[in-house]
């Protein structure tokens, strides 16, 4: 089992270039399974989920590899339409090849996607769209069996919360079937817009990606492309919590300024300098860090979940005292009781957290039970006087690609055994 041997207090400097973002790799690479041709996909990052994604499709009887950096996916030869449950487990984002596997071959063979390190995730909005679109779906000893003989027809869906992974399986859905679809409440997360740009690229007709209302036409065929994935905002935000407890400054390159624009201000009250100017963020901490008063996890364009727990490592370093409300998922606060070994003061009642900055944190053994838990924690012992043991690590190779290095390319002190 890989762990991180971590010695804090070491002051980063200098340039990275942020990683492509995983959670527009997912869905791009479901999308890859409507296509006819080669698609080459720039900026894809090396993760354990990527690589989850690009076993799905080889499983399907696609052709899927990396050469040079590029992932390279054809899927003309794509016969399956089963994801067995192992795969289904692996990576809760695999949902998202069931709107596309099931416009493609008509017929989809699924489980759930499992487990519950955040608490449960139901996946009735998908089902309630797909069905909305003509699909009929039944479930039977844990197998999701859902099929579209005659295709799957354009809809008028409104989602009652807006669902990332609903938002794309409808989308997915939506770009061949019969008809216009249109999506009211749909989720905003750049990561939307990037799958829509892919599929536009492909010949898809997508009105209001980005926005609460998408409209989409559906059409013919897709035809395969090249497209360079989108840098990843809570990569970014992460980097920058490690700057920010380390009182460091470093450069950020390829990084979208608008796709942290909630991030950026609770930095910034923390009194860290950020300036943004083409693609590219200077960041500066402050000597001593101020705690944000108040933060709540949203939907895009809100505060994102995902960088609830580096924020709050951060935040259990500062002057003050922060709340934290998390409105995304119920149990999003493991991390918690790992941050406390730390030297850290959090209480927990239900979605709320209060953090009380303490003067300084100290190493400790640490384990990470969840991919974005893993970062704050990571952030954590970068911020501790002395030793500590991370692990858990799989989790963080989730999403982060080498991420040690990254650190230590800044100068941090990281190992990993
Ligand atoms: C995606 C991201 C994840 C991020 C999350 C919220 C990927 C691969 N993952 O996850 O990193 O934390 O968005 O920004 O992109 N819900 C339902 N019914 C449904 C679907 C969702 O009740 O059918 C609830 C969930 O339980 C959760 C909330 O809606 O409480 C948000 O989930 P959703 O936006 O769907 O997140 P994911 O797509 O799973």
């Amino acid at each position: 089992m890989s762990r991180y041997i971590i010695n804090g207090r070491k002051r980063l400097s200098g340039e990275v270039e942020v990683q492509g973002s995983k959670n527009s790799s997912l869905p791009i690479l479901a999308a890859t399974m409507l296509t006819k041709g080669e698609n080459v996909l720039f900026h894809c990052p090396v993760l354990s989920d990527v690589d989850a994604a690009l076993r799905i499709l080889r499983y399907l009887g696609c052709e899927a590899s990396v050469q040079n950096g590029a992932v390279l996916v054809r899927t003309d030869s794509l016969s399956g339409c089963e994801i067995p449950d192992a795969f289904m487990r692996e990576m809760r984002g695999s949902i998202v090849f069931l709107g596309a596997l099931l416009s493609r071959q008509r017929r989809a063979l699924i489980s759930h996607p499992g487990g519950c390190e955040l608490g449960p995730r139901p996946i009735d909005l998908h089902l309630k769209a797909l069905r909305a679109m003509g699909a009929e779906i039944s479930e039977r000893y844990g197998v999701i069996e859902c099929s579209a003989e005659n295709g799957l027809r354009g809809a008028d869906v409104a989602l009652s919360f807006p669902s990332v992974g609903a938002t794309e399986n409808i989308i997915l859905a939506a770009v061949l079937a019969d008809g216009t679809t249109t999506i009211t409440n749909a989720a905003r997360e750049p990561e939307i817009t990037d799958l829509c740009d892919y599929l536009t690229s492909c010949g898809a007709e997508i009105y209001g990606a980005g926005e609460g209302c998408v409209v989409i036409n559906g059409v013919k065929s897709l035809s395969a492309c090249s497209h360079t994935i989108i840098s990843d905002r809570i990569v970014a935000a992460t980097l920058m919590s490690a700057a920010a407890v380390t009182g460091s400054e470093i450069y950020l390159g390829g990084i979208s300024s608008t796709h942290l624009a909630s991030i950026i201000p609770v930095f910034e009250e923390a009194g860290c300098e950020v300036f943004c100017r083409d693609g590219c963020i200077r960041f500066k901490a402050p000597e001593r860090l101020r705690a944000p008063s108040l933060i709540r996890t949203m939907p895009y364009p809100g505060f994102p979940t995902d960088a609830q727990a580096p924020v709050m490592a951060m935040s259990s370093v500062a002057g003050g005292s922060t709340v934290f409300v998390e409105n995304i998922f119920e149990n999003r606060f493991k991390h918690v009781s790992e941050l406390c070994r730390l030297g850290a003061d959090i209480s927990v009642e239900g979605r709320v957290a209060v953090v009380k900055g303490v003067k300084g944190l100290y190493g400790a053994p640490i384990k990470a039970q969840e991919l974005r838990g893993a970062a704050g924690l990571l952030i954590a012992a970068l911020a501790a006087e002395g030793k500590s043991e991370l692990t858990g690590i799989n989790y963080l190779e989730r999403g982060y690609e080498s991420f040690e290095q990254t650190l230590c390319s800044l100068g941090a002190d990281v190992v990993k055994i």
